[in-house]
């Protein structure tokens, strides 16, 4: 078998693992895990300061597009943040003013939408983009869908050059590229990415967790969420670590905890508890290959990749050999939620720069002339 039939077959088996746990992964990690969600909002904050820059001090018109959106996070944000209720019906309007109460960083705000014409993505899992539309029209955004918000059914590899007008500004974040198949996948990632902006001289922007970090939170994340990827490899017994149960750890454990045990409650299929505080532990030869690989494994399908820092640098060398690429340790940026991801950002030409020396960031030195 080449690589290319080996990365199909991959994508094949994946998209049924992120069709299966879409819900779940919802609830449990995307407005879950405290840690995830800090990681969420150090990135979305972050982007809003790229998009704000662009739009006030570059004076473009933009749009962003989205690859591996998932349940589209990004989408509803910045759906709220682009329309006034002025612009819906009352039943909408109502909606969104609801969801606004509750979430003061969605308030209407006129400058992102006159600038911010579109956010697009796309997710090869039916049931992820399935759910981010129930979640657009759950807030009164639905007539917003397949214009001004929309999404593609597809794969993140087969990414089309984008039109120069709007900018454009292409995004693959929350470790999307950690369970995009593999280094094989992820380097199709990097070229996509790049294939998608460079002619229209836009920004590609991937985000992930770094290999560094799995001792630190890794293992603690995934300990706390396998009743969405399944019990990790390092866990022992493996008794209930089949699809014919489901185990709910009673607490999110949080990062750098050292705590070997979890205890979970083993429910069946259908929901019955079938035991309450089952206790597992942390095999240590199995944590150590974890930590040293940053191969994410668990005794289901659900496989992820958390890449050491120098392999993304040398990512970037390779594939985007650009003269304005940057390299960023979230944890020089924020210390407190920045610190197990890393960034790679492609600015074909130049227009972030300012915005980089603010930051005290420093281009690649990627051998560009
Ligand atoms: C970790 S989730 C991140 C979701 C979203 N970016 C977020 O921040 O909430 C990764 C997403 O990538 C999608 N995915 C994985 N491999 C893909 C591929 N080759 N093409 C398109 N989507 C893919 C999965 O279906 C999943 O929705």
């Amino acid at each position: 078998m080449c690589l290319t039939d080996i990365l199909q077959d991959t994508c094949a088996r994946d998209q049924r693992v992120w069709d299966a746990c879409a819900s779940v992964y919802e609830d449990r990690i995307v407005g879950g895990h405290p840690d995830v969600t800090a990681y969420e909002g150090f990135e979305e904050d972050l982007l809003d300061r790229v998009l704000l820059y662009l739009a006030r001090e570059r004076k473009k018109r933009l749009c962003l597009y989205d690859v591996g959106c998932g349940s589209g996070r990004l989408h509803l944000r910045y759906a709220m943040k682009t329309t006034s209720v002025a612009q819906l019906k009352p039943a909408d309007a109502q909606l969104l003013e609801r969801a606004r109460r509750k979430n003061p960083a969605f308030a209407y705000d006129p400058l992102w939408a006159e600038q911010l014409v579109s956010v697009g993505g796309v997710d090869f899992s039916t049931q992820m983009l399935e759910l981010a539309r129930a979640k657009l029209r759950k807030n009164g955004l639905g007539s917003l869908l397949d214009h001004k918000i929309f999404f593609d059914h597809g794969s993140a590899f087969d990414l089309q050059p984008m039109e120069g007008e709007p900018f454009p500004v292409a995004i693959s974040v929350c470790n999307s590229i950690g369970v995009m198949q593999g280094p094989e996948g992820a380097t199709k990632l990097f070229k996509a990415m790049r294939r998608a902006v460079e002619s229209a001289g836009g920004i590609a922007i991937i985000s992930g967790y770094r290999r560094e970090a799995v001792a630190t939170f890794a293992l603690c994340n995934y300990e706390s969420t396998m009743d969405v990827s399944g019990q990790p490899r390092w866990l022992i017994p493996d008794k209930y670590a089949t699809s014919h149960y489901v185990q709910v750890p009673r607490a999110y454990k949080r990062a750098h905890s050292t705590d070997e045990c979890v205890v979970v409650d083993v429910r069946d299929t259908d929901g019955n508890i079938v035991k309450e505080g089952h206790v597992l532990t942390r095999d240590n030869d199995a944590v150590r290959e974890t930590v040293a690989t940053g191969h994410i494994r668990t005794h289901t399908a659900y496989t992820s990749h958390w890449y050491a820092f120098d392999v993304f640098e040398e990512w970037i060398a390779k594939h985007w050999p650009s003269s304005n690429a940057y390299h960023i340790a979230g944890k020089d940026l924020d210390a407190l939620r920045g610190e197990p991801m890393q960034m790679a950002i492609l600015d074909t030409n130049g227009e972030l720069k300012g915005l980089m020396q603010r930051w005290g960031c420093m281009p690649e030195r990627n051998g560009a002339t």
